[in-house]
């Protein structure tokens, strides 16, 4: 496995999204075009399968110095009601669009915090959302929660307003770490927390948890896990944690690069969490999560419903996604489009009736089926060429690109179908890689992306 990490492990996409955002075509996408395809996947999808929101919610009190995600650091909390109102107000600009009412299928609430906000707040915000929509049938609707900050009042208010499932970051549980990534939360919040959600009915509970973190051995990793035994959550997110402290200016600065594990320790930690996860009973879903088998997660893999976008892996597919809130991406199916990612600006535009995207892209047909192999490989760890459909001009060079990793026994690959093998699970995204044309055609600065393995 040593060998195989030092040949496989370079910079690359996690691929939310094909082509993926710095492989975006800026210059060919407008606002009109971005309206023009939400329109088209509204009338396409709405009434047959409904759409997916997801709401960005930006503050968080404290820096967690390890931290990805677009956040503003605040403890004044009169922040909350005039950035619900703008969100709002751009959920309007969306409504303007539609020409019948929409069919919510699933809503996730991410951040930043959404437990930053209080209770009563975040229960305006949901029937605001609510009150020009309709829930669809089944449908899910998800928040990420703070184990520091989320109260009984924050699990029922989202309970009453038709929440079911809840993540809490957990990340380590040893102190070490958590000094390292100024995060001081113990496993006593998470239990509380946990059992809370579990007391008031959500029935799918789940924990996120990172390895190669700073000063992060695999003995930290076992006893995170062993913590985390006697709780159960139905899903955890087995991160790997993403370096990039380039992109986040000062904010991952918070220690040395000679602090974080090595390729080849990082890797040991995964291994081990993942024998430890599956003696605990957990499937492995696709890339970095686990689920028990009660869990929908798990039913969707094994009846093909997995899908992945920009909230990560959903049993809840909808063709059209709507992002809302500063820094949030969208997905039309037929293209992509990002919020921007300053608050004032994100509140001037929406003020002034403009939908506040900054940056996207349209995907071409070729793009487009790109998009489906690497879902497909994302999701499925196979997909196939056989259907013509599925073809495109460069498919032959993919492959060849995919020599190596067939010799090396991570890929399986016929005339017409490529399936990863267990020894491979590691390294899909260097497989979905060779799918990737645009990167070939332009090798990217590598500095964007994170390390594959
Ligand atoms: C928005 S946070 C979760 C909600 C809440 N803010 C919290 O921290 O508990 C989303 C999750 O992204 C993951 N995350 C953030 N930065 C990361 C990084 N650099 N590498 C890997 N995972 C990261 C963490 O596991 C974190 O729990
Ligand atoms: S990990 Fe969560 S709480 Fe910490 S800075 Fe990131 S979004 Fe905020």
């Amino acid at each position: 496995m040593c060998s195989l990490i030092q040949k496989y492990n370079v910079p690359g996409p996690r691929y939310t999204s094909y082509p993926t955002v710095p492989y975006w075509d800026l210059d060919s996408f407008t606002g009109k075009n971005w309206e023009a395809s939400v329109k088209k996947s509204f009338a396409e999808s709405n009434s047959a399968e409904g759409i997916s929101l997801y709401i960005h919610l930006p503050f968080c009190e404290n820096m967690c110095t390890f931290c990805g995600c677009h956040k503003r650091i605040t403890k004044r909390h009169e922040v909350e009601l005039p950035y619900i109102k703008s969100v709002l107000k751009e959920w309007s600009l969306y409504l303007a669009l539609f020409p019948e009412t929409p069919i919510i299928k699933e809503l996730h609430l991410g951040g930043g915090t959404p437990t930053f906000f209080s209770p009563e707040n975040l229960t305006m915000l949901i029937e605001g959302i609510l009150s020009k929509a309709q829930k669809a049938e089944t449908y899910e609707f998800s928040f990420e929660g703070h184990p520091n900050n989320t109260t009984k009042e924050h699990l029922q208010a989202l309970y009453n307003v038709g929440f079911r499932r809840v993540s809490f970051g957990v990340q380590d549980y040893n102190e070490k770490v958590q000094k390292a990534i100024n995060r001081l939360q113990s496993f006593e919040n998470v239990k509380k927390v946990t059992e809370w959600a579990r007391e008031i009915g959500y029935t799918s509970v789940g924990h996120d948890i990172i390895f190669g973190l700073p000063f992060q051995t695999k003995e930290h990793v076992t006893k995170t896990i062993v913590k985390t035994k006697s709780l159960m959550p139905d899903r955890l997110a087995f991160y790997s944690y993403a370096h990039v402290p380039w992109i986040k200016g000062n904010g991952q600065r918070g220690y040395k690069d000679s602090d974080l594990p090595s390729a080849n320790d990082k890797r040991e930690q995964y291994e081990i969490g993942k024998t430890l996860l599956g003696y605990l009973g957990y499937k492995e879903i696709g890339m970095d999560h686990f689920a028990l088998e009660t869990d929908d997660l798990y039913a969707a893999t094994q009846e093909g419903r997995l899908h992945r976008n920009f909230m990560g892996y959903t049993a809840s597919k909808t063709q059209l996604m709507i992002g809302l809130g500063a820094s949030s991406i969208s997905d039309s199916w037929y293209g992509f489009a990002q919020n921007v990612k300053d608050l004032d600006e994100y509140k001037r535009l929406v003020e002034n009736d403009v939908i506040p995207v900054f940056k996207g892209h349209i995907l071409t047909t070729e793009d487009e089926i790109i998009r489906k192999h690497i879902l497909n490989l994302m999701c499925d760890l196979e997909t196939s060429w056989f259907n013509g459909q599925m073809q495109f001009s460069d498919l032959p060079f993919a492959l060849q690109r995919l020599e190596n990793m067939r010799k090396d026994g991570l890929i399986e690959i016929n005339s017409h179908q490529l399936k990863v093998t267990p020894k491979g699970r590691p390294f899909v995204r260097n497989v979905c890689m060779a799918f990737d044309i645009r990167l070939h055609k332009k090798m990217p600065d590598t500095r964007l992306f994170s390390m594959t393995v």
